[in-house]
C-alpha cells in the first residue's frame, strides 16, 4: 500500500494557546494515533512556533515543517531563517513557492531555485508548490505555467543523488482558501502531465505528487481516483484538530 501524505499548512492562523489546544487533543486520540500507522501527518508552522511545536511532538510520528526560509545559507539578512537553523529546531521538511509568498514576498522562480538547492544539502524535504491563476487558466496555459515552474527543479532533481522525498503540490491558485476545486477532467490533466514530466527526466525516484487548495473533509471525496496524488497541503481545515483528524481518517 503506497503511503498517504498530509501536510498542515498553518499559515499565520494558531496562537500559542491554540497550538497547545492542537497538540493536547492529538496526544490525548490514542484510536486516532493508531488508525494513522500508515499515513504520514506534518505540520508547517511559522518559524516562531517550530522550535514549541517540536519539543511537545518530538516523541510522535509528526513531522514539522517551515512555510519558507532564506536563499543564503548564512549572514546579515534580517528577518530571515536560514535551513540550517530550521534544521537544528526539528524541521525535516519546508514549503516553497507557495503561491502566497510568491505574491506577498515577490519570490521569483530563481530564489525559488536557489533555496531548493540549499533545501537538498541540508537534508531537508521541500515540498515545492506550484499552480496557475484563474486568468492563466482561462487563457489555457495552466499546463505551460507549470511547466515554468518546474523546469529548473527537474534539472536539479536529474542530478540529484540523494533519497531524501521530493514533494510537488499542485495548488491552483484559485482554489486556495475559496472552496473552488478544480473539475476532476482538468486535474487529471496536469497530473498526467506531472507524472510525464518526471519521467521524461528520468527523475521519478522519490518525487511525491500532493494536491492543495480548499481540500476539507467535504471536498476530500473529490481526488479520490486521481491516482498520482499522494496526499495532501491543508490550509484552514487544518487549523483545528478535529477539523483536520476527519480529513486524515
Ligand atoms: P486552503 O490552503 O486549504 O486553506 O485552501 C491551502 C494552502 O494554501 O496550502
Amino acid at each position: 500500500m503506497t503511503k498517504k501524505y498530509y501536510f498542515a499548512n498553518w499559515k499565520m492562523y494558531q496562537t500559542l494557546p491554540s497550538i497547545n489546544d492542537f497538540v493536547q487533543s492529538y496526544k490525548k486520540d490514542r484510536i486516532f494515533q493508531a488508525q494513522i500507522k500508515d499515513k504520514i501527518i506534518g505540520i508547517a508552522a511559522s518559524d516562531e512556533h517550530l522550535y514549541l511545536l517540536h519539543q511537545k511532538l518530538k516523541k510522535t510520528s509528526v513531522l514539522i515543517g517551515a512555510q519558507d526560509c532564506s536563499q543564503f545559507a548564512q549572514g546579515a539578512y534580517t528577518g530571515q531563517s536560514s535551513m540550517l537553523s530550521l534544521a537544528q529546531v526539528g524541521v525535516s521538511f519546508c514549503l516553497l513557492g507557495h503561491s502566497e509568498v510568491r505574491r506577498y514576498a515577490g519570490q521569483s522562480e530563481e530564489q525559488i531555485t536557489l533555496k531548493f538547492k540549499l533545501l537538498l544539502a541540508a537534508n531537508i524535504s521541500p515540498i515545492l508548490c506550484i499552480g496557475e491563476t484563474l486568468e492563466q487558466k482561462e487563457e489555457g496555459i495552466t499546463l505551460q505555467i507549470l511547466f515554468e515552474q518546474l523546469e529548473s527543479i527537474l534539472q536539479i532533481l536529474a542530478g540529484y543523488q540523494g533519497d531524501l522525498p521530493i514533494f510537488i503540490a499542485y495548488e491552483p491558485v484559485y482554489a486556495i482558501g475559496t472552496g473552488i476545486i478544480p473539475v476532476k477532467k482538468d486535474l487529471q490533466e496536469v497530473f498526467t502531465f506531472l507524472q510525464s514530466m518526471v519521467l521524461q527526466l528520468l527523475v521519478a525516484k522519490n518525487i511525491i505528487f500532493l494536491y492543495g487548495g480548499s481540500v476539507s473533509d467535504q471536498t476530500k471525496a473529490q481526488f479520490e481516483d486521481i491516482h498520482e496524488i499522494s496526499g495532501f497541503l491543508i490550509g484552514k481545515a487544518s487549523i483545528n484538530f478535529q477539523e483536520f483528524k476527519k480529513i486524515v481518517d
